[in-house]
């Protein structure tokens, strides 16, 4: 895997998966072209980071880059975030420009879904409120598993949290027709015929990690499970649509991707992921940043 074409997105093409660094990949991508975008962010960003600390300064209505969605709050939030340890400012700011682009390569009918730890959410639910609008925020998903030591000294922590924001909530697509469903807890209460189909899920998702032993398994560490993703391309995407995962890591979200037929663009800066993704996906192709 040498030698790799330079990206270019072409919302008539084919889907790609694109190594190296998102930002570079971002500032290439058109406004409004992506119906879904999937973020599974690392905590620890490492040396790999590029950290820059944005002053947002209010202008003139009309002036200035942020205008529209910024809001007033903004730099009030950032302010005091940034007071707060180092690790979690420099997150932000990793974070910060990447869910901006998020914001605008997504189409006015698009869904951005933000994978988190109990440890990050809360910080990133101010930063995303202040980059979309609280009015934009859908849904706080709860993925609970059950897997891996339990502690005695605190209640284990078993779930990851999926922060939902839409474009325009005037506009945004929800399909939960197609969505699986899931099995009443108490199917005596509901009839056989209600029983028989299952309930809509809620907000909170149960659903086992990926099996050390099973099909899907990648060896890729922070691999997530095809079924949590097949929900979300289902409820939030049609056939056809473009889907963007710029933290894409073993390529989960295109795997999913192409078995429901959407098309997507995987980006990610570590060769051992994009081999992961090419032995996972081997008729896409695999691009360089442009
Ligand atoms: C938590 S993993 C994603 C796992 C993925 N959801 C899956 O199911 O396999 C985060 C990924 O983001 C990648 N990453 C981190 N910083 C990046 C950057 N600046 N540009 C591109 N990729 C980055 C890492 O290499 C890692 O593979």
């Amino acid at each position: 895997m040498t030698a790799r074409a330079p990206f270019a997105f072409d919302p008539e093409g084919a889907s790609a998966v694109v190594a190296g660094e998102n930002l570079t990949v971002l500032e290439s991508l058109p406004d409004e072209s992506f119906s879904l975008v999937y973020l599974d962010p690392p905590f620890n960003t490492g040396r790999d980071q590029v950290r820059r600390t944005t002053r947002s300064v209010h202008k003139a209505a009309g002036e200035g880059d942020r205008v529209g969605f910024a809001g007033r709050s903004y730099e009030t939030v950032l302010g005091s975030l940034r007071r707060y340890e180092d690790s979690f400012a420099d997150y932000l700011g990793f974070l910060e420009p990447r869910l901006l682009h998020a914001r605008r390569v997504l189409a006015r009918h698009g869904t951005l879904y933000v994978h988190l730890d109990y440890r990050e959410v809360h910080y990133v639910k101010i930063l995303l409120d202040a980059l979309f609008g609280r009015e934009c925020f859908l849904n706080e998903i709860v993925w609970a598993y059950d897997f891996g030591a339990r502690t005695l000294k605190r209640w284990p922590a078993k779930h990851d949290t999926i922060l939902v924001y839409v474009k325009d909530p005037d506009a945004y697509h929800f399909n939960s027709e197609d969505v699986d469903r899931e099995p009443y807890m108490a199917p005596g209460l509901v009839g056989p015929a209600k029983a028989a189909r299952g309930k809509l899920p809620t907000d909170v998702w149960w659903h086992t990690i990926v099996s050390p032993t099973g099909r899907e398994k990648t060896g890729y560490p922070t691999q997530k499970p095809e079924g949590v993703l097949r929900r979300i391309v289902t409820a939030s995407s049609r056939p056809g649509d473009w889907v963007l995962d710029f933290f894409a890591g073993s390529g989960t979200t295109g795997a999913v991707c192409a078995a429901l037929d959407r098309r997507f663009v995987l980006v990610d800066s570590n060769p051992e992921a994009v081999a992961v993704m090419h032995r996972r996906l081997p008729d896409v192709p695999v691009l360089r940043a442009p």
